[in-house]
């Protein structure tokens, strides 16, 4: 097989690069999994506007991931006659429902957090909130607020900081709301095990509805929508975040969300670990292992609010330094790469 590669920087081009990767990585899996992880882990990373560990020395996103695509090539064609050990991997068959295979994925990645890493998401919030052009120091100041799919607490934590009023957080996760209830023990802050797709609170109950990451990990992110818009008051706010789509960097993650799952998640974590990535780094390890991940529209998600008489949408048009949205904002053309970016709103409930 002849892979051939170019520098020259269209979209095109820059998609049957990564196809030519990811071809070579399929057909390495079995024999030196490390070196998979290792390759797509260093290519992952620089899919984003920034890295916040390592920097970027060509700063032009086309340019570094065009150069970083061509120097992989080259090292994957030459490793493919590299002696192996024979391994025995196996890819896990369970037939668990999605709920339980998500929350067991994410599951892992709350018990690594520690404290420490788990403050860092007031920051995180303010960050992207202070582009809202609605939002005001005392945002969350006294709001009843719920964290819909609140993993392991730490944006619930971070909104009790932010001084909620009360915080609920919701997860179908096991290990996610037990890590929670273990590291936030504070009397305004409370977690509930409940599937977001049929939440068990009486309508209009919040003044705030957060959401981060998770819709688009369910069945039916269309009933999750309609569930965050249900519970939420008259007048009040809903954050939602969800994967955007369109660009090299969503096609990267649909295609690794399908073929890493043959190299177990805990080999590959191991890895990760041994290369010194950071334990609050699980993004790679996040698109690798869930079971489902949607990619979203504006455009459905909009027709989708709209049907429920949302009048107010504000889109996050910056957020931090690693957000696409970031990236979208600061580079010409590179909707080639990062196609819609994510999608970050705050929605409002029509009084
Ligand atoms: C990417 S994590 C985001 C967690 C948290 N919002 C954060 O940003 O740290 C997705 C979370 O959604 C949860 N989840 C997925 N499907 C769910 C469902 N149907 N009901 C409740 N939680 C769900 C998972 O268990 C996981 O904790």
């Amino acid at each position: 097989m002849k892979k051939q590669f170019s520098n020259k920087l269209t979209k095109l081009n820059l998609i049957k690069n990564q196809n030519v990767i990811f071809s070579y990585i399929k057909v390495l899996l079995k024999k030196h999994p490390y070196f998979c992880v290792i390759i797509l882990h260093e290519y992952f990373r620089n899919l984003f506007p920034h890295d916040p560990h390592i920097k970027f020395k060509i700063t032009n996103p086309k340019k570094r991931i065009n150069n970083l695509q061509i120097n992989l090539i080259k090292i994957l064609k030459n490793f493919k006659n590299i002696g192996y050990y024979k391994n025995d991997l196996k890819k896990s068959n369970s037939k668990e429902e999605l709920k339980k295979k998500t929350g067991k994925v994410y599951g892992k990645f709350w018990k690594r957090f520690s404290n420490k890493e788990n403050i860092y998401a007031k920051d995180f919030i303010l960050e992207r909130f202070r582009n809202f052009k609605s939002f005001k120091n005392n945002f969350f100041e006294n709001k009843n607020i719920i964290d819909v799919g609140c993993g392991g607490g730490r944006y619930s934590n971070a909104l009790r900081l932010l001084k909620a009023k009360k915080v609920t957080g919701v997860d179908y996760s096991d290990t996610g709301i037990s890590t929670a209830k273990k590291n936030y023990k504070f009397k305004n802050i409370s977690f509930k095990k409940q599937n977001v797709l049929k939440l068990n609170f009486k309508r209009d109950t919040f003044d705030i509805v957060f959401s981060n990451g998770v819709l688009h990990h369910t069945s039916d992110f269309k009933k999750g929508i309609k569930e965050l818009h249900r519970i939420c008051k008259p007048g009040g706010y809903i954050y939602l975040y969800l994967y955007g789509t369109g660009g090299l960097y969503w096609s990267a993650r649909r295609q690794m969300n399908k073929f890493m799952k043959l190299i177990p998640q805990e080999y590959s974590q191991r890895v990760l670990d041994l290369i010194g990535m950071p334990t609050n780094r699980f993004i790679f390890m996040d698109n690798w292992y869930v079971p489902y991940e949607r990619h979203c529209s504006h455009k459905e998600i909009y027709k989708i609010l709209q049907s429920l008489g949302v009048e107010f949408i504000e889109k996050m048009k910056i957020g931090r330094k690693t957000d696409l949205e970031t990236g979208l904002f600061n580079y010409k053309n590179s909707e080639i790469i990062w196609g819609e970016g994510e999608i970050r709103l705050l929605i409002k409930k029509t009084d």
